[in-house]
């Protein structure tokens, strides 16, 4: 699989990667056979970037990995893990001495001595304008204790202020046919300042496949059922915050313009990893099919322009006015 480069670190990643939340938590049950063989399928599939979290049931998605990474040697595969949400959500918090304990449960979570690449995990916006907060990530670096950090978001503005910090190595943002508006601003900022971006969210938390119905149930430790309105965290995370039954709508309307050999899901990866500026996009999956499949995405044709103006206009009509006021 293709692989694109964070510039401002020099680290690599194959352009479809796989996001492990669904191995942690909140997304129904997924056991450790399981949860292992998803990633196992990834990666036979030329999967080279995990997106990982401390938080992800707390700890069991970054064990998972390391213990799937461990008795692979020849593997090489970037694994980025978020910091910062098993406290309270408050500025105060975002400290070196917080920094440093953060980062040493992850590195024994994940078996390493330094971690790749470290996100801040979705932090109070006060955050961003904190200069002591990217000073205490450099120092981070400096210690060895992290390779690279980068930032999660909420919002547009956010992801901007992220761009404008020197050593910031990448933006992790919700992007896809649902989420157009970092299109505008952030995607183009972050390409001139050499700033990665991985796509997060890529299918609308399983929207996009078009295989859901305005009557389908969610198990109920999914947040699909108990974060619907932000109940939980932020709602956007949610079905990118598009209210369900809009989006059952839309998807239905999406999955008809799927070219030939493409799956709706397939569809969605492909329009994205397809955005210049777009470092990774990095699917949930629940099952090795689902992995497999979404991996397939990244070999398939460049989309036409009239499948393209179609998915513009489904957003314009349908999607728009939902979200884009909100991040
Ligand atoms: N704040 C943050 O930083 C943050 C927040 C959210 C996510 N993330 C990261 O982003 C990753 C991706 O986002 P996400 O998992 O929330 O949402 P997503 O990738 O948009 O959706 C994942 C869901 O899509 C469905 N799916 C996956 N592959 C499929 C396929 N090939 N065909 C049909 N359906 C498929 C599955 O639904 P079913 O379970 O119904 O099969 C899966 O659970 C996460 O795993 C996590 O690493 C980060």
């Amino acid at each position: 699989m293709d692989e694109r480069t964070f510039e401002r670190s020099g680290q690599h990643a194959s352009v479809i990667g796989l996001g492990t939340w669904q191995l942690g938590a909140d997304w129904g049950d997924v056991d450790d056979k399981q949860a292992l063989a998803v990633l196992e399928a990834a990666a036979e599939s030329g999967v080279t970037f995990f997106d990982t979290a401390d938080v992800y049931g707390d700890g069991r998605s970054e064990q998972t990995i390391a213990s799937f990474v461990s008795g692979r040697p020849d593997l090489h595969v970037l694994i980025a893990t978020k910091m910062g949400r098993r406290v309270e959500q408050i500025p105060e918090n975002y400290v070196l001495d917080n920094f440093r304990a953060w980062t040493d449960r992850s590195r024994r979570n994940l078996g390493v001595d330094r971690l790749d690449l470290v996100q801040l995990h979705c932090p109070p916006t006060a955050v961003y304008s904190r200069d002591e907060v990217f000073d205490a990530l450099d120092t981070l670096v400096e210690e060895e204790r992290v390779a690279a950090y980068g930032v999660s978001v909420e919002t547009c503005a956010e992801a901007l202020a992220a761009i404008a910090r020197p050593n910031v190595a990448s933006v992790q943002i919700i992007l896809n046919p649902f989420r157009m508006k970092p299109l505008r601003e952030v995607v183009p900022a972050a390409r001139e300042a050499g700033v990665g971006i991985i796509a997060r969210v890529p299918l609308a938390s399983g929207l996009l496949s078009g295989k859901y119905t305005k009557d389908t149930v969610f198990p109920e430790n999914d947040h699909r059922t108990f974060n619907r309105h932000g109940e939980a965290f932020d709602q956007g995370e949610t079905f990118s915050g598009v209210d369900y039954a809009t989006g059952v709508e839309a998807a239905a309307e999406f999955a008809a313009l799927a070219p030939e050999g493409y799956t709706p899901a397939q569809l969605a990866l492909r329009w994205i990893a397809g955005l210049p500026g777009v470092t990774t996009v990095i699917p949930g999956a629940r099952s090795p099919e689902q992995a497999r499949a979404n991996a397939v995405a990244a070999r398939l044709p460049e989309l036409s322009r009239q499948t393209l103006d179609a998915i513009d206009d489904l957003y314009a009509r349908r999607i728009r006015d939902h979200v884009e006021s909100r991040w």
